[in-house]
């Protein structure tokens, strides 16, 4: 795992738009593994904004969600399709039949997570997956005790997880216990990761994941066995990790050639 500790967010979403940037312009057909909540909202803001300064040709690109909630049809405005619609899609002119989110609201909900699954197979690798963290150590709506080979299925949320995702909906009440999410397994087979942390509430998980024990008691932790993870976080973030000074310090004292990745 590469852990980049930055001083805030801007600094932080920047820097994975840069990374994203390079993706797409790199491989025309790269396929991207896409995150929602509050924390990509900047670096899709950061990658909209480069994308149109730079004129990258983002027409055979592919897109593939982490999740959905059960219950929610795309035209719901707390539906992740929706966020995606109104923070991604749209505003890139990409066309639905580049961009795959799992249907909420399908008749045979195992049936979807296996089409869903397959698709990835079919259309992927996924290049690049971008991840957020909840605060028990989440990716995607992979809860604690989540298996760590798992695919795309149903999970049911945390009490935490829904009363942190709340502020997204009307009242407590009405967020959906259950949701579809990419498995920890089909996290794992992105072929790079970029997961993004910000502010205090995430502190804990975030030194659990880098530095604690592989456990499926802390979901992200499954991350220190993938090959190429990059952690981005911002000040808050970062306060609990003990080995700081040394991430900033490889960080900073990174060759030329490795810097290229992030320009
Ligand atoms: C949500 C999403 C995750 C996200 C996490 C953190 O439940 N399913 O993909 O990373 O929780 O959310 P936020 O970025 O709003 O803190």
């Amino acid at each position: 795992m590469e852990v980049i500790p930055c001083q805030t967010k801007q600094e932080a979403s920047r820097m994975a738009a840069r990374f994203m940037l390079n993706q797409v312009a790199n491989n025309k057909y790269s396929v991207l593994g896409l995150a929602t909540g509050g924390t990509p909202l900047l670096l899709y803001e950061e990658f909209i904004k480069m994308v149109s300064s730079k004129d990258v040709d983002l027409e055979s690109i592919t897109t593939f969600n982490l999740d959905e909630y059960v219950g929610l049809a795309p035209n719901h405005k707390a539906s992740y399709s929706f966020y995606m619609n109104k923070h991604f899609f749209e505003p890139l002119g990409l066309n639905e039949d580049q961009c795959f989110v799992p249907n909420g609201v399908a008749h045979d909900i195992p049936k979807e997570c296996e089409r869903y699954e397959d698709l990835i197979l079919e259309k992927g690798p996924i290049d690049l997956q971008v991840l957020g963290i909840g605060r028990d150590g989440h990716i995607g709506f992979n809860e604690p005790g989540s298996s760590l080979v798992s695919s795309t299925r149903i999970k049911t949320l945390t009490e935490e997880t829904q009363k942190d995702n709340a502020q997204f909906f009307d009242s407590n009440e009405s967020v959906p216990k259950h949701v579809i999410t990419m498995g920890i397994r089909t996290i794992l087979s992105a072929k790079r990761i970029v997961l993004l942390a910000f502010g205090e509430a995430k502190a804990d998980a975030v030194a659990k994941m880098v530095e604690g024990p592989v456990s499926a008691s802390l979901p992200a932790s499954v991350l220190q066995m993938h090959s190429s993870v990059k952690v981005i976080v911002d000040e808050g973030a970062a306060s609990k990790l003990n080995k700081l000074d040394y991430y900033k310090e490889v960080f900073a004292n990174k060759p030329t050639w490795q810097r290229k990745e992030f320009l």
